[in-house]
């Protein structure tokens, strides 16, 4: 298992390139389901994730071809079949429950493993099954497996009791072939929504409302492949903006599109954080001794629960009491057991973290728990006095495209170390 291992001290210098958004390209891979023709993604994220979702599709007859070097991905699901996929790649990445809604809606029927929690939460598909079983799926769940059967599928008005963002995205695309029209209410209006809204508008779907609380689907007949550029991942904008903060540097983000990251933006510039927007670039100038702040996780556009993680590690280092509310993931204060084995000072009582600010984090060895979390961890030990070595990356390759080339490239000292 591959380690990085970070020697803390370096300030970060010069400019970072920001990738496609993995929680926008995976949910548009799940949507090439819904037509027989070929679709094109642009600038996709070579990510294993993306790599994963790819191997469900193959696993149903899709003909996939990835271009690496070009970050292309054609998806040609005309041999499609609607077979079990491999269980095993779907409880590996839970995303790839994405892929029921679109199988529902192209073969009225699908059977597929259950998605596995993660060690952030349970994460129950109970309202991705409400809105199946609104538009007319019937719905058994026994041994493991979720199988879903529908003569037609009907259009209806489908009210969430909590904004998920895959119970959106599934409802979604189960009814854009419906007959009639469905209504998402109380829907999650992530950027990533709006950008597979966008993808499916593309391929002749409509779709209106995206981007607020309520998306209205007008059912067609049909829809045809289509060619597109996914959205900049603003996580991992966010997660660049930290190191600056973190390393009191400054750097140029290029792959910004400022709406996106306003709930970011908000609390840096709270803290005392200078920055600048130029075109699709952000300046962050973090120079000057910054404050604490409280944050609370909120759904978009709330702070998110992806940033989480990465601004504990910045406020672990300001003089001064924080406290963070973590209100959408039960488990996901599992980091800060790691930043406390670096000097850091967190009291967790239940959803909340009172994180008192330390003069100095030492470097050591820690392990990543789950995907922002470990980039977290590559944060505090841009800052950790001597050298911090991560295991268990195999979680950050998940959601980062070369994250240490990245870093050294902004004068990080951080190396990859390949273990057979
Ligand atoms: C998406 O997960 C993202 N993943 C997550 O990013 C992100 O943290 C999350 O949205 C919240 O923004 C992808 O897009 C692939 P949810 P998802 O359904 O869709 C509860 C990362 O680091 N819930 O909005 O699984 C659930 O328990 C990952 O990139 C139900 O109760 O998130 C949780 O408390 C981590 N019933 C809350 O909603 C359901 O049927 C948010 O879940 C579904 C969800």
């Amino acid at each position: 298992m591959d380690k990085l291992v970070i020697r803390g001290g370096c300030k970060l210098r010069g400019e970072v390139d920001i990738d496609a958004a993995k929680n926008a390209v995976l949910p548009i891979i799940a949507a090439c389901i819904l037509s027989g023709d070929k679709c094109e993604i642009w600038n996709a994220p070579m990510l294993r994730d993306v790599f994963v979702l790819c191997e469900a599709l193959k696993s149903l007859c899709a003909d996939i071809d990835i271009d690496v070097e070009k970050g292309k991905i054609i998806i040609d699901t005309s041999g499609l079949m609607n077979v079990e996929p491999d269980g095993e790649l779907i409880r590996k990445m839970r995303a790839s429950f994405l892929i029921m809604g679109p199988m529902i809606s192209r073969f009225g029927k699908f059977k597929v493993s259950l998605p596995g929690g993660c060690n952030i939460g349970t994460r129950p598909i109970d309202l991705h099954l409400k809105g199946f079983r609104a538009l007319g799926v019937d719905i058994k769940i026994g041994h493991g497996y979720v199988e879903a059967s529908a003569s037609r599928l009907i259009g209806a008005r489908i009210y969430l009791d909590f904004p998920s963002v895959g119970a959106t995205e599934n409802i979604m695309m189960a009814s854009v072939m419906a007959e009639g029209e469905t209504i998402i209410e109380n829907a999650a209006e992530e950027p990533e929504i709006e950008d597979l809204g966008k993808f499916l508008n593309s391929m002749g779907a409509k779709i209106t409302g995206l981007g607020t609380d309520t998306i209205k689907i007008t059912g067609v007949k049909e829809l045809r492949g289509a060619s597109y550029k996914p959205i900049f991942d603003r996580i991992e904008a966010g997660t660049f903006m930290i190191a600056a903060a973190i390393t009191k540097s400054t750097i140029k983000i290029n792959g910004i599109i400022e709406d996106h990251i306003k709930p970011i933006t908000a609390k840096l510039a709270e803290m005392g954080v200078d920055m600048e927007m130029s075109g699709e670039s952000l300046i962050i100038d973090a120079a000057r001794d910054l404050k604490p702040v409280d944050i609370k996780t909120m759904p978009y556009p709330g702070f998110p629960t992806d940033m989480q993680a990465q601004m504990m590690s910045l406020l672990c280092c300001i003089k001064g009491t924080s406290v963070i509310t973590e209100t959408i993931f039960e488990n996901r204060f599992m980091h800060s057991s790691e930043l406390k084995r670096m000097g850091a000072s967190i009291k967790i009582d239940g959803r909340s973290a009172v994180v008192e600010g330390v003069d100095r984090l030492t470097g050591c060895e820690v392990k990543a728990t789950d995907l922002r979390a470990g980039a977290a961890l590559i944060l505090a030990g841009l800052i950790g006095e001597g050298c911090t070595e991560i295991s268990d990356i195999y979680h950050i390759d998940r959601g980062y495209v070369g994250i240490e080339k990245k870093f050294k490239n902004l004068g990080a000292n951080i190396k990859r170390i390949i273990m057979d």
